[in-house]
């Protein structure tokens, strides 16, 4: 989703700004900009489509010595992706960036046409500048006019301004989109939405919590918090490592996070598995005091995780546990009790409906936890407590290993609660802690296996659409390949329990349906298999994903043989992701950034 980066220093800014943003690529936009403020004079730049495009037309643009600036990559709400509409919006002497939606921006924009503004492009950040200028007439100071306008502003927010009226000055604020501020030592101060823009250019960073608001220059910062009494400035050491954000080879950040799975995965479980039970040092025991019921609760990759979850709770930790689509909850008035954990998850911790969810749970007084890959993200500040995935960046937006990680996490914690409530027998929480040491090995990528998926990828390319099936914690699997297939191949594709198709859209069986059916030799083998069977029988085309023989199939992925089924979960995963990669690869299509999408959607 949108980025936003800022610059005050003496380095060129240009490099700085656009270095930055390339930083925010991953999140998904279509257009960007950068305004930069040196002598009392504005120098705009913007660009539909890529970063490229915005290079180009600022090939000739230079500055040396002291400036000012901002950038900005729009993924667009309010107004179609123009460059009338890219950010940053300018009054006549000011410029601004924003993430977020202004909620009352209507209601704003109304009142400063009546006083005469003329605006430019139909997005709701606009208002934000005119309103500035607006107050600066009759402020005593351009911060009391940015307080003013902050005042006046409802929704979401992460805002950057820059304004002659004070020129070596960023105005920021901060409230329910991420805003990080950094410092380096060097007589500079910049901003980023995310870390990953900061990252290499400064050591020591504050993540701003919502409310908060301030003034920067190169030397000073004065920051507020929502009652505008003064905050302490407490800076907090800034990772330098930037390895991990490259592609090291791979075609494309998805393909290099699939193959990363099995490190990640080893991360996840370090320190957290025992001889015969799981360690979750960052959690108190007392959160799991009193609780009769675990609700969870997140959005599309994230939410297939927890409905595996789901399945596993009640199956070792024998505790009532429900899924929550976030922006379902958000709206249907649920019935919460405080025996209820409210677990959150999230690979970026900024999800807007998520995070709303979360607040809801607070504030209904429930115990929450988020199970997270960013640490210092929303989300994690947020919740009574946290569990770091430990996936590290992922940069493609069709999400690979943060599921892997998570899916990890949550049949650990499955596990420490049996522990806890004494629902497993030890030898069986042991067995399973000796699975849960197999997986980095189990996700390994299998080359022979990707080159079978990649010819097989060609066979899959015309039909009007597939069926993902699947049972017990196969369904959500199914779900997840069906997401990832129609994510980055753009083809129709749904998942199903396998047990579900004859009640309807057995219907659409025929040569052009395909239908991708994961046969687990562990979980209801005979019962799937009848199922895929009956698909068979109406010709749909199946491409079995199984350790087993299937002789109705047209096409079979030969999984290994294993012990239980929940390695054989993560090794179709795996079958899936990379599936729906060569399929999009056939397609032509921009894998890491895939059309229409955004990596953190930080807009309901
Ligand atoms: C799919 C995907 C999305 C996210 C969803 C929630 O590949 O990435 O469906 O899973 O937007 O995002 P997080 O996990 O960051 O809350």
């Amino acid at each position: 989703m949108c980025g936003i980066v800022g610059y005050i220093g003496n380095k060129p800014i240009k490099e700085i700004l656009i270095d930055g943003l390339r930083e925010l690529e991953y999140r998904g936009y279509d257009s960007a900009g950068i305004a930069v403020l040196q002598n009392h004079q504005f120098s705009l730049f913007k660009a539909i489509g890529k970063l490229i495009n915005l290079e180009e037309k600022t090939k000739n643009f230079e500055t040396t010595g002291f400036s000012v600036g901002i950038g900005h990559t729009r993924w667009a709400t309010h107004g179609k992706p123009t460059e009338l509409n890219a950010h940053p919006h300018v009054g006549e002497n000011s410029c601004v960036v924003h993430n977020g939606i202004i909620e009352n921006y209507q209601e704003l924009k109304n009142m400063l046409i009546q006083q005469g503004v003329k605006f430019l492009s139909q997005t709701d950040t606009e208002v934000i500048v005119h309103l500035f200028e607006y107050h600066l007439r009759t402020a005593a100071t351009p911060f009391d006019a940015f307080t003013q306008t902050l005042k006046k502003l409802k929704g979401s927010y992460a805002i950057l301004l820059v304004s002659a009226s004070a020129d070596e000055t960023i105005f920021f604020a901060k409230n329910g989109s991420p805003m990080i501020l950094g410092r380096n030592g060097e007589g500079e101060t910049l901003f980023g939405s995310s870390d990953a823009a900061l990252i290499g250019k400064c050591h020591e960073v504050i993540y701003l919590e919502d409310g908060q608001y301030g003034v920067a220059t190169a030397q000073t910062i004065a920051l507020y918090d929502q009652f505008n009494h003064a905050v302490e400035l407490r800076f907090i050491p800034l990772s330098e490592n930037k390895l991990s954000a490259q592609k090291e080879g791979f075609r494309f950040f998805m393909e290099k996070e699939v193959y990363e799975q099995s490190r990640v995965i080893s991360d996840t479980l370090m320190g957290r598995l025992g001889d015969e039970r799981i360690y979750f040092e960052e959690l108190d025991a007392t959160l799991f005091e009193g609780i009769n019921e675990i609700k969870l609760c997140a959005c599309g990759t994230s939410y297939h995780a927890a409905m595996v979850a789901s399945y596993l709770f009640e199956r070792h930790s024998k505790i009532r546990t429900s899924v929550e689509i976030a922006s379902e909850f958000r709206y249907r008035e649920p019935f919460l009790t405080h025996d209820t954990l409210f677990v959150v998850i999230s690979q970026s911790g900024e999800t807007a409906d998520t995070l709303e969810s979360l607040k809801m749970a607070k504030k209904a007084g429930l115990k929450t936890l988020v199970i997270c890959n960013v640490d210092n993200s929303s989300m994690v500040r947020l919740a009574d407590a946290s569990i770091l995935t430990r996936a590290g960046i992922e940069k493609g937006v069709a999400s690979t290993k943060a599921f892997a990680t998570q899916v990890s996490v949550l049949w650990m914690l499955s596990l420490m609660l049996a522990g806890m409530r004494k629902t497993l027998e030890t030898t069986e929480i042991k067995r399973q802690i000796h699975l849960l040491r197999t997986l980095p090995a189990t996700v390994k990528v299998d080359e022979a296996l990707h080159e079978q998926l990649r010819r097989l990828s060609k066979r899959y390319l015309n039909g009007h659409g597939f069926f993902f099936i699947g049972r017990d914690v196969f369904f959500p699997l199914a779900l997840e390949g069906a997401l990832k297939l129609k994510e980055i191949s753009y083809l129709h594709a749904e998942g199903y329990p396998s047990g579900e198709m004859k009640h309807g859209p057995i219907a659409l069986a025929d040569p052009g349906l395909y239908t991708i059916a994961l046969l687990p030799q562990h979980k209801l083998y005979d019962k799937t298999k009848s199922n895929v069977e009956e698909l068979s029988a109406r010709d749909s085309t199946i491409c079995s994903i199984s350790p087993l023989d299937f002789n109705k199939a047209d096409d079979h992925i030969r999984t290994k043989l294993s012990e239980d089924y929940m390695v054989e979960f993560f090794e179709m995963m795996v079958v899936l992701q990379l599936f729906s990669m060569e399929i999009a690869i056939r397609l032509g299509n921009d894998i890491d950034m895939p059309r229409n999408l955004a990596k953190s959607v930080t807009v309901e």
